[in-house]
């Protein structure tokens, strides 16, 4: 039996390989993926014979049953397939704390496809076949390319499971949160458990969050695959068996959702889709923020605001951490260090910083008057327990505390209530750390697995959960209780929320950032595939600590920290008990310049972080973007640029802007970056840059028919200083600037800036609100879109009407455009001649200022 199973396998696979040997060389690879694949069931030799299969038909998938294994695969929509099995007749509990029931039970009706050897059926983008022996599954396009494949079929080993798929050798993997080491997942293995990973390093793992969710990208074709189960998860990227990866949990369903691109982005936005988009942060989330472990008294806090002010770096928000509280306890305040809270937070708002308090989610084991959290915490019986039915303790930073029970909607509730006071007291946002949950006291650093949670949550049966259940999605339900709590208390205000522990869906709720890293050039390198991989699992807003949370930087570490920093989402300076002081002027008035001017551009481009942070509010689409992200057809073979050793340490923010720190950010000898061919500027001088192709790799396997828009990646040579960092605009962006501000509390004085960089697909957007409350969902929004093209007479930019009822804050446009030269140096506005004309700077910008009335304009240069 076994060694017919293994010939059947082998030839099949063979005749599957013969098959595509057609299309080339790019095929042959997965030709010999096949063939390992095969030889891995071969090895793996335990299959025994497969009993009597049948399917039903339902209509939008089918459900098939091979002796008590059932698999259903329905279409959720044309490109979107959920998987689920299980054993025995009873389905597992529908339920999920990621992706919303209205999502789960979308469908579309889908067109029956079953033959002898298969169940199947098929959507306007994908077919489904399911071998009618095996039960695996196969998922093809309408062409009949193989998209993903079963490698092996589905097992279980008492309570856990594994789902393993064939692994192309061209096969790249991306997301899982921000799992350290490189961008590509291929060839790691990882595990998903939430955990306390202090002073991690680039191989540590499991680190604080599981978001089992993954995207595959082959040859410019991605799709995404989201396994929901809560238990501790493995994903396996070829290091177990080479042409192979899977993924599996301990216990819990087998529940998993793949969407189909092609396009990366697609994969992206769907899975927003999935599990919800980011909501519109405060505007002031984006400004520079400062903080520390810890600030410890209220004149600290106030000396280092009015010092950020002195020295003229803007900023918008500063920190108070654990130290604030009366021995460490949620929700106190130390009275001698801080005796004026909320004249604190009054006096800091006068100067528009806004405040951020830590709140973590252990409530110190203290009964009494003094510390009503505890108490009405236990009246409310929100407290997690043990077997036995008492209060589960655990020892953290307040010492003995307990921990409120996220799973009940009733403790979420109660947990909202705790922020009146702070709310109350002025505080504009709040920090939910240590919520893995980690404990001192622990063996396991975190709650035993028999701590019980009882789920009271609409769409889950009310029923008890293991902590080895919930343990994943306990960081999340906290930061959803702070959010939905913070909501209540004040509807009308954007709350900021920032959490460490989550899971897949917890984007909806708060902004993250990476941890506990340290102070060193390999954490800073570290920062942009761990930024880029969270923004490619749903969380657009992200950071990690500037200057690395652990240790004491060099001033020239600090600064390269900040210049980078400053193109990412959360640009927060956090540093540890003990450290060196980590403020942008520690280091001396040089490095402090130098600082200054990089969070002063990040200030000037916030009309584009902003227009950038209201699309991935409605899209999902992430700030920090890998290249491939917006340039999937860069190299021939059209594999992720991002891969290429020149390129490994870039990144895009936006669809515009490109980052090329070296690939080691501390290297001082010369070295190439490497841009997509559309044509670049460099954003600091607007000169359009010359790149040079790069030699072809020996060892690229070239697609001999490559379709006719991919391009090949350009070489700059570029020599690394301390006080510049790369920066490159693409061709064809408009991007919108603001006069520079201290805060974003404080309305630019002067005009617009649209900085035009000719080039094909000439565009850009603008968005706009009053940057805090809800009245942009009412229309007081503004936006806009501008166009440019450059035809026989001159340029013509067009600027959209003000759409919404939001006034901008400028009267006037002021146009920079790079790249073109008039040839009258004439300037018409709607078809009238402007006196005043454009000027042309020496070697740089076409400059040209006009009224922006609000209705619209065709400008033509001449
Ligand atoms: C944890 C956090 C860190 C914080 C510290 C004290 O280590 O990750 O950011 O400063 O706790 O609250």
């Amino acid at each position: 039996m076994r060694f017919d199973r293994t010939f059947r396998v082998v030839f099949r696979t063979l005749a599957r390989a013969f098959r595509v040997v057609q299309c080339g060389v790019f095929c042959a690879a997965l030709a010999m993926f096949l063939f390992a694949s095969a030889m891995v069931r071969a090895q793996s030799g335990s299959a025994p014979a497969a009993p009597e299969s049948a399917a039903t038909a339902l209509a939008n998938g089918v459900e098939v049953r091979s002796g008590a294994l059932h698999e259903q695969v329905t279409a959720l929509r044309d490109d979107v397939l959920r998987i689920r099995a299980w054993r025995g007749d009873t389905p597992p509990e529908d339920a999920s704390w990621a992706v919303p029931a209205a999502v789960r039970h979308s469908s579309v009706p889908v067109i029956a496809g079953s033959a002898h050897d298969h169940f199947g059926f098929r959507t306007r983008a994908l077919a489904v076949a399911i071998d009618a022996q095996t039960l695996e599954i196969t998922i093809r396009d309408p062409a009949g390319e193989i998209l993903q494949q079963d490698a092996l079929p589905l097992r279980f080993e008492g309570d856990a499971f594994r789902i393993s798929k064939a692994m192309p050798l061209d096969e790249h993997y991306f997301g899982l949160g921000d799992k350290t080491g490189p961008l590509d997942r291929r060839n790691e293995s990882f595990t998903l458990w939430n955990t306390d990973a202090y002073r991690f390093q680039e191989s540590t793992d499991p680190i604080y969050k599981s978001i089992p969710y993954f995207m595959t990208y082959r040859a410019g074709l991605a799709m995404g695959v989201l396994l929901d189960n809560t238990w501790r998860s493995n994903f396996d990227f070829g290091k177990e068996s080479p042409g192979v990866y899977s993924f599996g949990a301990v216990a819990g369903p087998v529940d998993y959702y793949v969407f189909y691109g092609p396009a990366p982005k697609q994969v992206v936005e769907t899975y927003a889709w999935l599990t919800g988009t980011p909501p519109l942060p405060p505007l002031w989330a984006l400004g520079f923020q400062q903080s520390r472990y810890s600030y410890t008294t209220q004149a600290r806090v106030l000396e280092i605001a009015d010092r950020l002010r002195a020295d003229r770096i803007p900023a918008d928000a500063i920190y108070l951490d654990i130290d604030y509280q009366f021995k460490n306890r949620p929700f106190t305040v130390d009275r001698a260090a801080f005796p004026d809270l909320p004249g604190m937070i009054a006096q800091l708002k006068a100067k528009h910083f806004h405040v951020v308090m830590i709140t973590d989610l252990h409530i110190a084991d203290c009964p009494g008057p003094d510390y009503a959290p505890y108490d009405s915490g236990m009246a409310g019986d929100h407290f997690v327990k043990n077997p036995d039915g008492s209060v589960y303790t655990g020892v953290v930073w307040p010492g003995r505390s307990v921990f409120p029970d996220f799973t009940r909607q009733q403790t979420r509730a109660w947990w909202g209530t705790l922020y009146r006071e702070f709310h109350h007291d002025g505080a504009d946002g709040f920090w939910n750390d240590m919520n893995e949950p980690s404990i001192f006291n622990s063996p396991t650093f975190t709650m035993p697995l028999n701590v019980v949670h009882r789920i009271d949550e609409p769409g889950f049966a009310p029923r008890t959960a293991s902590h080895a259940e919930i343990h994943n999605v306990y960081g999340m339900e906290n930061s959803r209780a702070t959010f939905d709590g913070l909501r209540a208390l004040d509807p009308g205000t954007r709350p900021f929320v920032l959490t460490r522990a989550t899971y897949a869906g917890g984007q909806r709720y708060a902004v993250t950032w990476t941890g506990d890293n340290s102070s060193s050039w390999n954490h800073l390198r570290m920062t942009t595939p761990m930024l880029e991989n969270l923004g490619l699992s749903g969380f657009a807003f992200s950071g990690a600590d500037v200057s690395g949370f652990a240790g004491t930087p060099t001033p020239e570490l600090l600064t390269k920290w900040i210049e980078i920093g400053a193109f990412q989402p959360i640009d927060r300076d956090h540093s540890e008990k003990g450290a060196g002081n980590k403020e942008p002027w520690v280091g001396g008035a040089a490095q402090e310049a130098i600082r200054r001017h990089f969070i002063e551009t990040r200030y000037e481009l916030m009309p584009y972080l902003y227009t950038l942070a209201e699309e991935a509010s409605r899209t999902g689409l992430p700030l920090v973007r890998p290249l491939f992200l917006e340039f999937p057809d860069a190299t021939a073979d059209r594999h992720p640029m991002d891969l290429d050793t020149p390129a490994a340490g870039e990144f895009l923010l936006g669809p515009d802007l490109l980052i090329a720190p070296p690939p080691f950010p501390e290297e001082i000898d010369a070295y190439q970056a490497e841009l997509p061919s559309s044509g670049w500027y460099d954003f600091w001088t607007g000169e359009k840059i010359c790149a040079h192709a790069l030699p072809q790799p020996a060892t690229v396997t070239v697609d001999p028919d490559p379709p006719k828009d991919v391009k090949q990646p350009l070489a700059v040579p570029l020599t690394p200083q301390l006080d510049r960092l790369p920066v490159f605009v693409r061709a064809g962006a408009i991007l919108p600037m603001a006069p520079l501000v201290q805060s974003t509390d404080e309305t630019p004085q002067g005009p617009l800036t649209l900085r035009i960089y000719a080039g094909d697909h000439c565009a850009g957007s603008l968005y706009l609100d009053d940057g805090k409350s809800y009245a942009y969902q009412q229309g007081a929004y503004l936006r806009m879109n501008f166009s440019c093209q450059v035809n026989q007479k001159g340029l013509e930019l067009n600027i959209s009407a003000h759409q919404g009822s939001y006034p901008a804050w400028w009267k006037e446009i002021r146009a920079e455009v790079y790249g073109w030269t008039p040839v009258e140096g004439e300037l018409l506005v709607n078809a009238k001649k402007v006196a005043a004309g454009i000027s042309q700077r020496p070697k740089g910008a076409v400059v040209f200022r006009i009224a922006d009335d609000g209705k619209g304009a065709k400008v033509e240069i001449r």
